[in-house]
């Protein structure tokens, strides 16, 4: 059992939690995640590691409240216990040390994901420029803990109500204009928000890193759920990614097969042959 030491709402359906994990702080690092399951007949689903602390033994996690899982984990609280939490899983960021100018751009929650991924930056000594986009001004999150990892942090929303108003493409496009040159570009969010960064930095030949987010079952490379195609062969998120060089992601396939799932997930209390095996149908 994992305790949840303290919980934060950031704004709505938006959680932060600390929870007590000893032994996968010891091992995190930015860019890996955990998969959790709240009770013993929840689905199993992935959250980033947004925050470790090897001193305390803390992992941090932040999510949105987007359906019957996520919900669930939402309504407990500081602590409250989760059954398992697995991880650290998936392969941890790696940065070139030869990185002098980044820029990380987060697409609403994926701020979340991309936060280690700048702290980690930044801690290299790597001028980091962020750029955060969010629908509307109620949704901006996470922004002193942006500003404390970046020597610019910019914000925009889609609908100009905080911040620049238009989508992180065209900041990052402004920059390039104004002649900024990273040599590294981090993008985390929406499939296609990652999709248009990566074809703004190619023509520039700027090293694109994209986090992706398929379905994941197991996170350990053996149901095939999270499979991508990366640079004409597949991969599988859980345990070859979930960054990859946003050039050579098929991005529409991504989409595609997350598109799949629509409407059809049966969860174990709902499964038929897990009732029948209970003695209820
Ligand atoms: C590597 C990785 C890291 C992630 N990190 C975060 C994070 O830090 N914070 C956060 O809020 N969300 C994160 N997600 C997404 C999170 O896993 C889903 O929001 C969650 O599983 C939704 O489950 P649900 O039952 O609440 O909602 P559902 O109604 O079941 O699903 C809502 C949407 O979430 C996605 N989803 C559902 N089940 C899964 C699953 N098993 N694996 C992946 N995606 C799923 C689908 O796109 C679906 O349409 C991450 C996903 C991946 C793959
Ligand atoms: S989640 Fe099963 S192979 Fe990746």
């Amino acid at each position: 059992m994992f305790q949840i030491l303290k919980k934060q709402t950031l704004a709505e359906n938006i959680q932060r939690m600390v929870l007590d994990a000893p032994l996968i702080a010891k091992k995190a690092q930015s860019g890996q995640f955990l998969v959790l399951r709240t009770h013993d007949k929840g689905e199993r689903f992935p959250l980033t590691i947004a925050d470790y602390d090897r001193d305390k033994g803390t992992v941090t996690i932040i999510f949105a409240e987007v359906g019957k899982s996520t919900e669930q984990l939402g309504k407990l609280n500081e602590g409250d216990s989760i059954l398992d939490v697995v991880g650290p899983l998936g392969v941890a960021s790696h940065f070139d040390p030869s990185v002098k100018r980044a820029a990380v751009i987060g697409g609403g929650l994926g701020c979340a994901i991309a936060l280690p991924q700048a702290k980690a930056l930044h801690g290299m000594g790597v001028a980091v420029d962020m750029i955060a986009g969010f629908r509307t001004k109620e949704l901006v999150i996470l922004e002193e803990e942006m500003k404390a990892v970046s020597g610019n942090l910019y914000i925009a929303t889609d609908d100009g109500s905080y911040g620049i108003h238009g989508f992180v493409t065209k900041v990052l496009k402004d920059r390039m204009d104004e002649g900024v040159k990273y040599d590294l570009v981090v993008a985390i969010g929406p499939i296609p928000m990652m999709k248009f960064v990566s074809e703004l930095t190619r023509p520039a030949h700027i090293k694109t890193l994209v986090s992706m987010n398929p379905v994941m079952i197991d996170g350990t490379g053996m149901c095939g759920g999270c499979r991508l195609t990366v640079g004409g062969k597949t991969k599988f998120a859980c345990v070859d990614g979930p960054d990859f060089d946003g050039h050579e992601v098929d991005f529409d396939g991504a989409m595609r097969r997350l598109s799949m799932y629509d409407g059809m997930k049966e969860r174990p209390e709902d499964c038929n042959l897990i009732k029948m095996a209970e003695g209820k149908k």
